[in-house]
């Protein structure tokens, strides 16, 4: 499963793309307005930092807008991706971007049938929201597990983008379930490599490394 981040702030991109783990980067029209940015310079920069995909979306509601901006987007750069709303204007968008050979990412996706008119429309991710379930009492991983389930049984190849990850167990559960990639907050990320018995483990060895070598010194 690859691992992107959900953000737009390059500085926590750039940190968690040092540790060469990072395949991409998902954005949405909160993520870029909270970072208060032009759009496209920082899509430009961040699709420098990795050269994995990085998902920019359309604002436009109708199909005309957002054909015209996701052709513009995809000239942003070669690893620039266009993430569409699963709406009847957005799968229209999907469908004719797709016929054009533009990558499309589905989002807001929160249903099977959903993500199944994603992948009929040609879409080569979709995205359920996971997180966004599970504010409503509904479990948003389970979501992703059928989708993942029932892509499997219809031989549909478009990606499934485990999205709304809020904990470093909805990341777990996405693996599990087969997802083909989880998008998270930097938050998140950085929880996934904590463990107190990985510091706890690593101050007793460079402890017990320190005594071996002052006594290894002491004996000349
Ligand atoms: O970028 C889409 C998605 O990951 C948003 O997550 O936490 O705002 O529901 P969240």
């Amino acid at each position: 499963m690859e691992l992107y981040l959900d953000t737009a702030n390059l500085d926590e991109i750039k940190e968690i793309a040092s540790w060469g783990v990072l395949s991409g980067v998902t954005t949405n029209p909160t993520l870029v307005a909270r970072e208060g940015v032009d759009f496209k310079r920082r899509v430009k920069d961040i699709c420098q930092v990795v050269s994995g995909l990085v998902s920019a979306e359309v604002v436009s509601t109708d199909t005309e807008g957002m054909l015209k901006e996701g052709r513009d987007i995809a000239t942003w750069a070669p690893n620039a991706i266009v993430k569409c709303p699963l709406t009847p204007a957005g799968l229209a968008a999907t469908s004719q971007l797709s016929r054009e050979g533009v990558k499309v990412n589905v989002t807001l996706c929160f249903s099977v049938n959903q993500a199944l008119l994603a992948a009929r429309a040609g879409a080569y991710i979709v995205s359920p929201f996971a997180g966004r379930l599970d504010d409503i009492n509904e479990d948003g991983m389970a979501l992703v597990e059928q989708i993942v389930e029932v892509f499997h049984i219809q031989g549909i190849e478009t990606k499934v983008l485990a999205a709304s990850i809020r904990t470093p167990l909805h990341v777990t559960r996405a693996a599990l379930a087969g997802a083909d990639i989880a998008t998270m907050p930097y938050k998140v990320f950085k929880q996934l490599v904590c463990h107190p018995l990985t510091d706890k483990g690593l101050e007793q060895f460079l402890s017990d490394w320190k005594k071996a070598m002052a006594t290894v010194a002491a004996k000349g």
